[in-house]
């Protein structure tokens, strides 16, 4: 459904559970996610429905994850760093304790 405009080699990486995505310095998590052909990144607390994220600007929390074990992280506003662990979150999201 996305794809990049322009194609530059990854200078990182990410993971959406188990998967790599290769992304750009300067990505947002949501732009990473998206450009890589996922669409499902949250369900609401209330009925489980699915969720991707919709203004890419901070307003909608329709792109809620969780990241690097810390829930409620808006993905649109969050820049890729190499490494970053990102899971869907799922409900209200979970936090994981160190
Ligand atoms: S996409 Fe709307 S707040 Fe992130």
């Amino acid at each position: 459904m996305f794809r990049r405009l322009q194609a530059d080699a990854p200078s990182a990486t990410i993971f959406f559970g188990d998967q790599a995505i290769p992304c750009q310095a300067g990505d947002s998590v949501a732009a990473a996610l998206l450009a890589a052909g996922i669409e499902r990144f949250r369900s609401t607390p209330v009925s489980g429905a699915d969720r991707m994220p919709y203004c890419m600007i901070g307003n909608c929390f329709d792109c809620l994850v969780e990241i690097d074990g810390q829930a409620d992280r808006q993905a649109c506003l969050v820049p890729v760093v190499d490494g970053m662990r990102v899971r869907p979150q799922e409900g209200t999201g979970r936090f994981d304790t160190p």
